[in-house]
């Protein structure tokens, strides 16, 4: 089946306090954008890669592929106000002979091959599939001014890339936006869809904080990516 995967990157990365958006921060060597495309085009040379850029990042972007002779194939599409916006505004580039669709977070570079292969199989299978890791922390929840220790291995942490069969995805993003649309499989289910769970691998982190920039700067050194 024909895949493709929206690579979202329209946000503008707040929490990481630098500059620019935090997706164009050099680790080892490049832009970490460009290692996250890399990471699927390695999976599969034939996927259908959609990069959603927040519009006034395009010169930027373009820029970047020249510094950095980039040539991998990929459409671009711009970001929206929230996620869901950006997500839809890259659905509307898919090819028609696309079957299957992983979301994927721009700055999540690490998404191991098993992780990728895992999710879109039982998409593939299924309809709608997620990448989850346990929670090695305790875990409490926040009560006003208390709080309770809660089971944590009743909770999972959840990455991307998430798969979908298109249409489902497609109808999906038809509904109206809802504050409580995190991600991609919340959407789904908001339509009575269940999401399978599969296995995520523990590097395939989001670079949120600055402190992640040293630990993904540490995991590139390693072989394996
Ligand atoms: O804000 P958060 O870290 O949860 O964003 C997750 C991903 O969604 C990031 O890759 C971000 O660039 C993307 N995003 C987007 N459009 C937005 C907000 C976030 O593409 N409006």
């Amino acid at each position: 089946m024909q895949k493709a995967v929206i690579i979202v990157a329209g946000g503008s990365g707040q929490r990481m306090g630098a500059p620019g958006p935090k997706q164009f921060i050099e680790i080892a060597g490049k832009p970490i954008l460009m290692h996250t495309l890399e990471a699927f085009y390695r999976w599969d040379a034939g996927i259908e890669i959609i990069l959603v850029l927040p519009e006034s990042q395009k010169t930027t972007w373009e820029n970047l592929k020249k510094t950095y002779s980039f040539n991998l194939p990929h459409k671009i599409a711009f970001g929206g106000k929230e996620r869901f916006h950006s997500v839809k505004n890259g659905l509307g580039l898919l090819s028609p002979e696309v079957r299957l669709v992983g979301i994927h977070d721009g700055v999540r570079p690490f998404p191991s091959k098993e992780t990728i292969t895992a999710c879109f199989e039982k998409a593939a299978e299924y309809g709608a599939a997620i990448p989850v890791i346990n929670v090695n922390d305790s875990l409490r929840k926040a009560e006003g001014e208390n709080s309770v220790a809660v089971n944590r291995d009743a909770y999972k942490l959840v990455q991307t890339p998430q798969c979908f069969k298109k249409e489902i995805l497609a109808k999906a993003y038809e509904q109206q936006y809802q504050a409580h649309f995190t991600d991609d499989a919340s959407v789904v289910e908001a339509l009575g869809y269940s999401i399978q769970l599969t296995e995520g691998n523990p590097e395939n982190i989001k670079i949120t904080r600055p402190v992640d920039l040293a630990i993904a700067e540490a995991l590139m050194d390693k072989t394996a990516f």
